[in-house]
């Protein structure tokens, strides 16, 4: 049996990181995977986060099971986290998950189950898990058009032409906030307009909220997602805890359905728990739990927040720093793009050989697309990555 297998593919940000890792360079840059990094290049655990464990060591006594769908004071925390008063509780089932790749698994996996004849609308590009799991789990792919690479900015127009396609019943992907990888977000206008169009056509949105806090701060970054939450009957949100606790290998994050009433509701969450159980029975909660007690505690929330918006302060200041270092090196404002962006990623531009170059010949590592996260930048890397940008991307 096994040698019928067929070879997979790695996935092209997971490639990258033993890539990187492989390379003995001393000078090497790491702009790839979507890990933040601080001024000196390490991805530290959150203050919050190390002060949650302790106490956590200290009080828990028993790590038996919790229920499939996690502790509901994880989903109630990030319920509020993610959707503020945007909706009642009443409307929200939720269950954890192993992180946000889990919750958009998970989400697909309750789509295809109801209606396997639903096509599932991507932005192009978008993060290559998300084609990836949709064609895994057997669901039909539509394709709209997000991205202007020329001016490095959203294509909103060609967005709502081509979501003039889907059909009722039909699922658009969104980005929450921080587009990856392009770094173009929709504004809250944009995001109005989605929603009439989704109205209209009676499609269902799904949106992957990676990054909140990480581009124009907790409240802002949930705008757009809020409107939508508060204005359709039925919104599919995948949440990650990963970037903005710091906790990637803890795996922590949450699926949530909202539903047009209780009945519906109790449908929806009993589905979610019964996909957990299908894949996985019961869901990591060591995240979870420290997730849950920084946001139920005051001190350590303040804290956690007062951390978040350093990192997002930082990656402003990166972006800057780089736009600057670029209008130098090339006496043009063709990266300009690069300091109006929002979150870790930008789409730089940069040709598939041209990545390669910027590589190979001056060790800074971008991911093949020509996607840069702006968290691995740092004060004495930004001239090596100006030169490497400029020497290999003539236009
Ligand atoms: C990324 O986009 O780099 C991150 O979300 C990490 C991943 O799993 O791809």
């Amino acid at each position: 049996m096994l040698d019928d297998l067929k070879p997979q593919v790695t996935d092209k940000i997971v490639m990258l990181m033993q890539m990187f890792r492989d390379d003995p360079r001393r000078d090497k840059v790491d702009l790839g995977v979507g890990v933040y990094k601080d001024a000196s290049g390490n991805t530290p655990v959150m203050r919050a986060v190390k002060a949650a464990e302790q106490k956590l060591w200290q009080t828990e006594t028993t790590k038996t099971y919790t229920a499939l769908a996690g502790d509901p004071a994880f989903a109630d925390a990030m319920r509020r986290l993610v959707l503020g008063d945007a909706v009642p509780a009443g409307r929200v089932a939720a269950a954890a998950t192993p992180g946000g790749t889990g919750a958009v698994r998970q989400a697909l996996e309750m789509i295809h189950n109801t209606t396997p004849a639903a096509k599932v609308w991507i932005s192009t590009p978008t993060w290559p898990n998300h084609p990836s799991i949709i064609s895994y789990v057997g669901i039909a792919l539509g394709h709209y058009r997000y991205f202007d690479a020329e001016s490095g900015s959203l294509d909103f127009a060609g967005m709502m032409a081509d979501l003039d396609g889907v059909s009722p019943g039909d699922v658009v992907l969104l980005h929450g906030c921080c587009h990856n990888p392009t770094g173009a977000n929709l504004t809250l206008p944009d995001w109005r307009a989605v929603t009439d169009l989704l109205a209209a056509k009676g499609a269902i949105p799904l949106i992957d909220i990676a990054y909140q806090g990480f581009g124009d701060g907790l409240q802002d970054d949930a705008a757009g997602l809020r409107h939508v939450a508060a204005t359709l009957p039925e919104v599919l949100i995948a949440a990650s805890c990963s970037k903005n606790f710091g906790i990637y290998r803890e795996r922590t994050g949450v699926v949530m359905a909202l539903a047009p009433d209780s009945a519906t509701r109790d449908l929806a969450q009993g589905t979610l728990a019964f996909l957990n159980r299908q894949n996985y029975s019961f869901p990591p909660d060591h995240g979870a739990r420290l997730v849950t007690m920084i946001l139920n505690d005051p001190a350590l929330r303040a804290d956690w927040q007062a951390e978040l918006e350093e990192m997002r302060l930082t990656m402003r200041d990166n972006r800057k720093a780089l736009a600057d270092a670029l209008r130098a090196e090339t006496g043009s404002d063709r990266f300009g793009f690069l300091a109006s962006h929002r979150g870790m990623f930008s789409l730089i531009g940069a040709s598939k050989a041209e990545v390669r170059r910027i590589r190979e010949d001056f060790g800074v590592y971008l991911i093949g697309d020509g996607r840069m996260n702006v968290a691995g930048l740092t004060r004495e890397n930004i001239p090596q990555v100006a030169r490497a940008i400029a020497a290999c991307c003539k236009g």
